[in-house]
């Protein structure tokens, strides 16, 4: 939430903010700005909506040449989207900027101390009252590095700052606890970000950094200290992806490219995890088999899209290695008091690694001394640095705000660890799981004809456009894509949609089905026996009161041909891997659907994909 960059080095600063900002805008468009510094003057430009009213603005407004800028792109949180509340903030003598991602908690007092003291406040945000201290500490003799560490130990809550000043215009000075920020490492020029993909057309080495942090780059130098100015030391990484996959190549929509790009997404994640003699390895396994064999209870913790791969993975888990599984939304986790000890395994799932939810969620499981193991897609982010394990998905960036390739990816790492448990405990013989991740290495092939066969679907959404009300129906691993199904639709094409464990149906959903009321049943593989026959049951149901149903069901699945009005017909794979292929027509329709309805696909209103706020 909330995109930041900072530059500084030898290339025009407003170019490289302003391509580090529009590869960030996912976190956010409720408003963009930038900052830079020349001359001994501070230049500020900032507007509300997304970047490209920036870039009208700054059209006009002839910015100065400058090596030293700072850019944000806001998702709001105190204060409404206007150009006012807008970042950067500056000081009272306009000497300071700062851009801001995250929430200062104790704002409220800030602004209170600082309005006694004569202030006049210009915005609504919390940033401000930073961006006044900030240079108030400046004005007073400190350089921009010591005011930075300052103003942070008076902070409270989760903030990302980035920095610059007039009296400092080679260096850019940031700060982090709780909200992301990377460094990029480049010659002669230095990047900050919320993410790598901002400077990943300059550089691909990087430096994570800790909690509690404050960096100050300039073109030759990266320097990072506590907040107590202790020198402290970050940790260096390489970006395994390059700039054309954060491109669109010619797709109108990130989401139809990196719906396209999940076989490659899968195959990647697959790769490397067999060792010579076929067992399973993790990337980043920091638990020993004594510890993972003690496991007695398994809790997964997720949001959004990725809760539903967690809702998937508790079938694998319990179905492979006999350990009990729950999954919990994040943000309900640690308010219900949970029973969690050392023998008890927290697998937190977050393709960006900084959901604060997740994050905070998987702080309480460390504290209750439970072993966390980190499924993300985001090397240098927060949650896999603080887990004590953990498996990237390589699904390479993915910017769309709506999940489409790291949910597929996620399914294909809950069942490697699911088969990793099963092998150091040995639930399952080697040979078991070497065949299991053959099945999994077949995916790949599978979702591609899948993808070869989605115009119909595609047709079926221009023709529903109108609709207002859209179910979707699954049993078993076939609920979650179900609950898929329904959060994509209401993400991106803004329809009341909702997904059911059929069997729940006569419960009391199935009063919402009327004459045309159009019903996605996602339904089991015929080997599941009395589940499919119960699926038949559930789809008759709903056509006896009207409802329109589009089947997706295996091939040569000949059953339930008598009552889909529509039939979307899957690959047959194993039961356990059929969400990998069932979501993805599910994927495409929702899709189509927000073209038809001319919205922008991949940013969807209201939301951002990085949610750093709790
Ligand atoms: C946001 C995004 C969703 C995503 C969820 C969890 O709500 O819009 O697409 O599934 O966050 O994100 P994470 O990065 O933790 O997987």
């Amino acid at each position: 939430m909330c995109g930041i960059v900072g530059y500084v080095g030898r290339q025009t600063a407003l170019k490289v903010v302003i391509d580090g900002l529009r590869r960030l805008e996912y976190r956010g468009y409720d408003s963009a700005g930038v900052a830079l510094v020349s001359d001994g003057e501070l230049f500020t430009e900032r507007r509300a909506g997304k970047l490209a009213n920036l870039d009208a603005a700054l059209a006009d407004a002839e910015p100065p040449q400058s090596m030293t800028g700072i850019g944000h792109t806001r998702w709001a949180t105190h204060g409404a989207p206007t150009d006012r509340n807008a970042h950067p903030h500056v000081g009272r003598q306009g000497r300071v900027a700062l851009v801001h991602n995250g929430i200062i908690e104790n704002f409220a007092a800030l602004r209170t101390k600082l309005e006694a003291a004569g202030h006049e406040l210009d915005s609504d945000t919390d940033t401000e009252v930073a961006a006044r201290l900030l240079e108030a500490e400046v004005a007073a003799g400190a350089d921009l590095t010591e005011a930075m560490q300052d103003v942070c130990r008076q902070l409270e809550g989760a903030f990302t700052l980035v920095a610059v000043s007039v009296d400092d215009p080679d260096r850019v000075v940031a700060a982090r606890r709780n909200s992301p920020l990377v460094v990029g490492l480049g010659r002669g020029e230095n990047f900050l970000a919320s993410d790598v993909a901002a400077f990943i057309e300059h550089t691909r080495d990087a430096l994570e950094l800790g909690q509690d942090q404050v960096v100050t780059i300039t073109p030759d130098k990266v320097a990072v200290s506590d907040f107590h100015g202790n020198p402290a030391e970050g940790k260096p990484f390489h970006v395994d992806w390059d700039i054309a996959a954060a491109e669109k190549s010619g797709y109108d929509y990130f989401m139809l490219k990196e719906i396209e790009e999940q076989p490659k997404a899968i195959a990647d994640t697959l790769l490397g995890r067999l060792t010579e003699t076929g067992r399973l390895q993790l990337d980043e396994m920091r638990l020993s088999d004594d510890e993972l064999r003690a496991i007695d209870k398994i809790i997964i913790i997720a949001c959004g899209t990725a809760f539903h791969a967690g809702l998937v993975a508790k079938y694998a888990i319990e179905h492979w290695t006999r350990i009990p599984c729950e999954v919990e939304l994040s943000s309900e986790f640690r308010y219900r008091d949970p029973i969690i000890d050392r023998d008890t395994m927290v697998i937190a799932i977050s393709q960006s690694g900084e959901t604060m939810d997740t994050l905070m969620a998987l702080r309480h499981a460390r504290q209750q001394r439970a072993k966390v193991l980190a499924i993300s897609n985001s090397n240098g982010s927060t949650i896999p640095r603080e887990s004590d394990a953990v498996l990237y998905t390589h699904a390479g960036p993915e910017i769309a705000v709506a999940s489409t390739k790291a949910f597929l990816t996620q399914i294909v790492a809950c069942h490697l660890i699911a088969l990793y448990l099963a092998q150091v405990r040995g639930t399952k013989y080697g040979d078991e799981i070497t065949e299991i991740v053959g099945q999994l290495e077949q995916i790949p092939a599978a979702v591609t004809e899948v993808l070869a066969a989605l115009e119909p679907v595609r047709e079926l959404a221009r023709e529903m456009g109108e609709a207002r009300l859209v179910l979707f129906l699954g049993r078993h691993v076939g609920y979650p894509v179900a609950l898929e199904g329904a959060l994509k639709l209401k993400e991106l094409a803004y329809i009341h949609a909702e997904g059911f464990a059929a069997g729940e149906l006569k419960h009391g959903p199935i009063a919402l089905i009327d004459q045309g009321t159009p019903v996605f049943v996602v339904v089991p593989p015929k080997g599941r026996g009395s589940l499919h026959d119960k699926m038949i049951s559930s789809i008759q149901e709903v056509r006896a009161r009207g409802a329109r149903t589009i089947i997706l069901a295996e091939q040569g699945d000949d059953k339930v041909l008598p009552y889909a009005d529509q039939l979307i017909a899957l690959p047959k794979v194993p039961t356990l891997m059929q969400p990998l292929v069932a979501t993805v027509p599910l994927q495409a329709f929702s899709c189509e659907m927000a073209m038809v309805k001319g919205l922008d696909v991949d940013q969807p209103r209201n939301l951002a994909k990085s949610v750093t706020v709790e």
